[in-house]
């Protein structure tokens, strides 16, 4: 039996996803590498899905992690907006100031400071941190818990805003963090995050969000159960179109502020939708069965009628689509991606090896498969030569389809 990390309920298991690798860990040939057993439960007492087995946090955020947010247009764009909206919105007083966990290479921080505002980023993958620093931003290459917040606090003194973007769910000792907030954060200041979307994960049957560094995935109705075991209260949410769906929340000391409409219409839609259940979850998972059988039986058509197929995005979440539909060279002989971290190197688990970006026009496959599906419209844009030269997207999400 499984229990939830958060508040030790039992855990019903919905999802095996089977034997995965580290989903950032790009490895040379001949490297050994780690794998665990991918469960997904939901908790039968907070509701919060989550997985299993926590794969640890000095394995998945190692010195070389690899990810860039900076590697994506729409991204930047993204968080300088949200930089401008947020400080507009809570950081007006002289002096005020946010900390950032999960700061990567300084792409958010970069927009508060160029705002003068006081900032500091929390950043534990060493090489990364180092990249934003070089950016002149204030980084403390650390893991955020509940002494590091102390510190900050004793060292600093109190937050107004503490964000943390694609990094909070992916912290398995949450109880820990929100500790730490506790212990950072200004009386009347806020806590926002935002992170993959339980909701737009089920309804478009995109599983491969689920993957080691994605531990919870965030509703609502359990974000803002374990905000009230923790003192805190969930005032406002948001849904973002972003990396294929994702929910903004922002919580306050629980009294100190207003809660915003949004927070029970989401509470509410939710439960209309069945969200929580068995059902609706036993549902999620034979789709994504028959994603998986739909993928393997197209791409081996096209593999035995001698296609070209190549991927396109190396991210993280193709980790999880490979391994559990068992694609590897024979089906897709290389993933083209922009990040240099990534060149040269063999995808976890599949070892499909990675290759730049730019050789992705010499000579044009017949066929790719769309790995960074939640950037689609920047990636085709940039590659429309190829869809112009014949050439067709294959997406899994919703469902198994060309474009
Ligand atoms: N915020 C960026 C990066 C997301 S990747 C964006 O949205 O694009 C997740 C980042 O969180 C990684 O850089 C990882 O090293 C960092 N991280 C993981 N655990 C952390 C922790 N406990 N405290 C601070 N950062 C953490
Ligand atoms: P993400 O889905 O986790 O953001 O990862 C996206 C991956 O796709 C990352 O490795 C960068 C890569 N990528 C490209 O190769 N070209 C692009 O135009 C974009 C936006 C991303
Ligand atoms: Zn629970």
């Amino acid at each position: 039996m499984y229990r939830c990390q958060l508040c030790a309920g039992e855990l019903t298991v919905f999802l095996d996803l089977g034997r995965q690798p580290l989903s950032d860990r790009f490895i040379a040939p001949g490297d050994p590498e780690f794998t665990f057993d991918m469960r997904v439960g939901t908790c039968t007492a907070c509701t919060m899905v989550q997985l299993t087995e926590d794969p640890g946090c000095d394995r998945m955020f190692h010195h070389d992690y690899p990810y860039r947010s900076a590697q994506s247009v729409a991204m930047r764009e993204h968080f300088e907006r949200t930089a401008h909206r947020l400080a507009s919105r809570y950081l007006n007083n002289p002096g005020a100031s946010v900390v950032e966990i999960g700061c990567n290479d300084g792409t958010t921080l970069q927009a508060f400071d160029a705002l003068g505002i006081k900032h500091l980023g929390v950043e534990p993958g060493g090489r990364v941190a180092k990249e934003a620093a070089a950016r002149g931003l204030r980084v403390l290459p650390e893991f955020f818990d509940e002494a590091v917040g102390a510190r900050i606090r004793a060292a600093e003194g109190p937050a107004d805003l503490i964000f943390g973007a694609n990094t909070i769910s992916h912290i398995a000792d949450l109880p820990s963090v929100l500790r730490g907030v506790d212990r950072l954060l200004a009386s009347d200041g806020v806590f926002i995050f935002e992170d993959p979307y339980l909701l737009d994960v089920v309804e478009r049957t995109s599983f491969d969000q689920i993957i080691d560094e994605h531990f919870y995935l965030f509703s609502a109705c359990s974000v803002s159960e374990i905000a009230r075991r923790h003192g805190f209260e969930l005032i406002d949410l948001e849904r973002l179109p972003v990396h294929g769906g994702q929910i903004r929340c922002t919580l306050a000391r629980a009294g100190t502020r207003d809660r915003a409409a949004s927070v029970g219409a989401t509470i509410t839609e939710e439960q209309a939708r069945g969200l929580a259940t068995p059902a609706t979850l036993t549902a999620f998972a034979h789709r994504v069965a028959r994603t998986r059988d739909d993928l393997v039986a197209l791409l081996t058509r096209l593999r035995d009628e001698g296609k070209h197929v190549v991927g396109y995005g190396a991210t993280a979440k193709s980790a999880t689509l490979t391994n559990y539909c068992g694609i590897g060279p024979d089906l897709l002989s290389r993933i083209h991606d922009s990040t240099p971290t990534k060149h040269g190197l063999l995808a976890p688990g599949s070892h499909i090896p990675v290759r730049p970006a730019e050789e992705f026009t010499s000579p044009y496959p017949d066929y790719a498969l769309l790995l960074a599906w939640n950037h689609a419209e920047e990636i085709m844009q940039k590659e429309r030569a190829f869809h112009d030269a014949g050439g067709r997207w294959i997406l899994h999400v919703p469902e198994v389809h060309l474009v």
